[in-house]
């Protein structure tokens, strides 16, 4: 895509359905390749794996980038940075033997999480009628804050009246909150601010302009990975709202929550689970009955990096994956965690919904009818043998490689990389 053009290549990739598509492992394979990884949205909510060797990584704030030496990783202002977890992130790669030191760079406008709204995250949820199922982190009272232009940014760190203002009435205006709710804040809610800003005055020290950072690293010809958390069915937008994260996971959003324009972008490459998955609440269109979910759950590892929640799995949903494929501008899949598939005599795809209103195809504005919709299947015959070792589409069984055809048809978006195990080794590339 960047023929005629001097400049390094910017790639975005995406998870296309309600976050947890492997991403991490994606991302880890890619960034071998590039000289700059920057995430774009979300924040400690997110949590990627990623196998190195016998070693697991759990990463949830810092781009898992950092696991490949040299590379530069930043935190564009579309993210939202929890300062305690960061700096316990980042010392716990250093205790690991990664240099993470001069390798890490945060948005000077990014917002930071502060421990109200951890808090107010934890009271709302508790509350509600409507649980969304957060993940707890204060994700969903940060991005408010933001909105609400009452945010604090790690820009803000060079006026220290500024930040205690600030701080004192997001403390003001939580306990005022926690209190009409019924609850109550901490009695050592200052102390936990304290705490926080020490490690918010650190971060300050890793300040950059990424969106310069970025376009100055291609305009050198270096490669750029823009990695997205969640999901696009987890999209403020364009996700099932209201059980959505607060922020725009879709490619759109790497542009605005990192600082480049969208010309910029050459390629987006969307992330699909072999099947579906999806932790927290809200509709799961193609979720399995209780026997199958457990079956998958174990074959799968299906529990969330961040909470450890498990996570409810279902058929490969292809109107959700064709709707990614278009509201991302896909120009490339990849298919992870085929090898879960491997014992199965039979595989199902949902092509289409049957709702009250007939048939339909696309996917809907109205996730109510998400929860009454039924799948149309199509099913195709297993391969019932391991994958694990396939490094080519040709090495895969002819069963298997129907799968991924199928898959491409469907979302017209042709399969770059296939995932058939937890290491770094256990990857097509098409
Ligand atoms: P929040 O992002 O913590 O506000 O949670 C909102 C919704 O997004 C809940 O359904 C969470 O389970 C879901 N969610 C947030 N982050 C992730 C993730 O990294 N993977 C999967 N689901 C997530
Ligand atoms: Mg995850």
């Amino acid at each position: 895509m960047s023929e005629g053009r001097s400049s390094g290549n910017c790639t975005v990739v995406l998870g296309c359905q309600w976050g947890d598509e492997g991403k991490g492992k994606i991302v880890d394979v890619l960034a071998a390749e590039v000289h700059v990884v920057a995430r774009y949205q979300g924040g400690a909510n997110a949590g990627h794996t990623v196998h190195v060797g016998d070693d697991e990584f759990i990463l949830h704030q810092i781009p898992s980038g950092i696991l490949h030496p040299g590379k530069r990783c930043l935190l564009g202002n579309g993210v939202v940075i929890e300062p305690l977890g960061f700096a316990e992130e980042y010392e716990g790669l250093e205790a690991r033997g990664i240099t993470v030191e001069g390798r890490v760079g945060v948005s000077q406008k990014a917002h930071l999480v502060m421990p109200y709204h951890r808090l107010l995250d934890q009271v709302s949820e508790d509350q509600a009628t409507q649980k969304i199922g957060t993940t707890g982190r204060g994700i969903g009272p940060a991005y408010e804050d933001k909105a609400g232009r009452r945010g604090l940014r790690v820009s803000d760190f060079v006026h220290p009246d500024r930040v205690a203002s600030l701080v004192e009435e997001g403390v003001q205006r939580a306990r005022r909150r926690v209190t009409l709710l019924g609850g109550e804040l901490p009695g050592d809610i200052g102390a936990m601010v304290e705490e926080a800003l020490v490690a918010a005055e650190r971060l300050h020290g890793l300040a950059t302009d990424t969106g310069l950072e970025i376009l100055n690293a291609l305009r050198r010809g270096q490669d750029v990975l823009l990695e997205g958390a969640q999901g696009t069915a987890l999209d403020l937008d364009h996700g099932t709202y209201p059980f959505v994260t607060s922020s725009n996971t879709t490619a759109g959003g790497a542009a605005t929550g990192s600082g480049i324009g969208p010309t910029a972008i050459d390629e987006v490459i969307g992330v699909v689970k072999a099947y579906t998955t999806r932790v927290g609440n809200g509709p799961l269109p193609t979720g399995f009955q209780p026997e199958l979910d457990e079956k998958f759950r174990e074959l799968g590892g299906e529990f969330g990096a961040t909470t450890g929640r498990p996570r409810r799995c279902g058929w490969f949903d292809a109107v959700l994956a064709r709707y990614a494929a278009r509201v991302n501008g896909l120009t490339g899949l990849a298919v992870t965690k085929l090898d879960v598939l491997d014992t199965l005599p039979e595989i199902s795809i949902a092509t289409a919904y049957r709702t009250s209103c007939g048939e339909i195809h696309e996917f809907p504005a109205d996730t109510w009818q998400l929860d009454e919709a039924e799948p149309v299947y199509e099913t195709l015959p297993g391969w019932e043998a391991p994958t694990g070792e396939a490094r080519t589409l040709a090495d895969l069984p002819a069963a298997a490689r129907r799968y991924l055809d199928r898959i491409e048809e469907l979302t017209e978006t042709p399969v770059q990389m296939v995932s058939v195990g937890t290491r770094r080794r256990q990857i097509i590339r098409v």
